[in-house]
């Protein structure tokens, strides 16, 4: 669909599985070269053997990590053009916000802001040298809108507190980041965009949602269904074609049309 995309070098990290690996392999139908970062190395093997590119074992809250599994993928596959940073992780319980320990927060912060903050550090001067890139970041409909509101998606799912607080502050983080890097490396001829999911039927959500939750939060959507890895590996794969080349500073809400802004 994307002819442009075919032959290109694209990172996505978290591509061990959920939205990540369904992203990685979008790329790899284009004919991309895909390299998929994550910690579980076996899943890791699973996907790059589905994708035919590189599966590496990078921390991505660990600069050193990156910088190490960057240095790999430029050796196996060339530079990078395509960067997907969707990992996402760190542990909180919902709950009142004063009841969020320090750890939490920090592990949230760290897991996602912190983690798409050094990932970008490790790839974008290589981009910008080489005056050529595009960036597409993840947050959530969580750094949109506050969960706990009515209809903000925590009551759907029997939780008042909607989502930790932390999760939400970094993915709101995750969108400024965003639109700075737009506008700083936009001259250099580097795009960046960011995605917003609503909720997404990964195998992790499908676990921890029983039947009626997920019918609850579908109906949440004026599209009426929860969306699919493949709904924002679609998004992902636009943003980063050719086709986007005027597009730069969005959050894109895949949201079926829960968010609107
Ligand atoms: N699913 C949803 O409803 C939804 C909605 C909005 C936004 N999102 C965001 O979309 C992203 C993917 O979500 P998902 O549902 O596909 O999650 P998932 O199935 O739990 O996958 C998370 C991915 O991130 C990787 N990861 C987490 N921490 C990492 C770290 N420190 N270093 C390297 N890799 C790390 C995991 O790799 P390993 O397991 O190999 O460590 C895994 O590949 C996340 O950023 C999430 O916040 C999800």
């Amino acid at each position: 669909m994307y002819t442009e995309l075919d032959g290109a070098v694209v990172v996505v990290t978290g591509g061990s599985r959920g939205i990540g690996a369904r992203t990685a392999r979008a790329f790899a139908d284009e004919g991309a070269k895909v390299a998929v970062l994550g910690r579980d190395g076996a899943a890791l093997e699973k996907v790059a053997a589905e994708t035919g590119g590189l599966g590496l074992v990078a921390d991505v809250t660990d600069l050193a990590a990156i910088e190490e599994a960057r240095g790999l993928i430029e050796d196996e596959l060339g530079p990078v053009g395509v960067l997907c940073a969707f990992a996402g992780g760190g542990i909180a319980r919902p709950g009142p916000t004063a009841a969020m320990s320090e750890q939490e927060w920090r592990s949230v912060v760290d897991g996602n802001l912190t983690a798409t903050f050094l990932t970008l550090k490790g790839f974008l001067p290589g981009m910008q040298e080489r005056r050529a890139g595009s960036i597409v970041t993840m947050s959530s409909s969580a750094g949109r809108l506050p969960t706990n509101l009515p209809g903000g998606g925590g009551r759907e799912m029997g939780n008042r507190w909607g989502a930790p607080v932390a999760y939400e502050a970094a993915k709101a983080g995750v969108q400024a980041l965003t639109r700075h890097v737009a506008a700083e490396a936009g001259p250099d001829g580097v795009r960046a965009n960011c995605l917003a999911p609503a909720t997404i039927r990964t195998e992790r959500t499908a676990r921890h949602m029983p039947p009626e939750v997920q019918d609850a939060v579908a109906a949440s959507h004026p599209l009426g269904r929860l969306g699919e890895p493949a709904d924002v590996a679609g998004a992902a794969l636009f943003l980063a074609s050719a086709q986007a080349s005027w597009l730069t500073g969005l959050t894109v809400d895949v949201a079926g049309g829960r968010v609107m802004l």
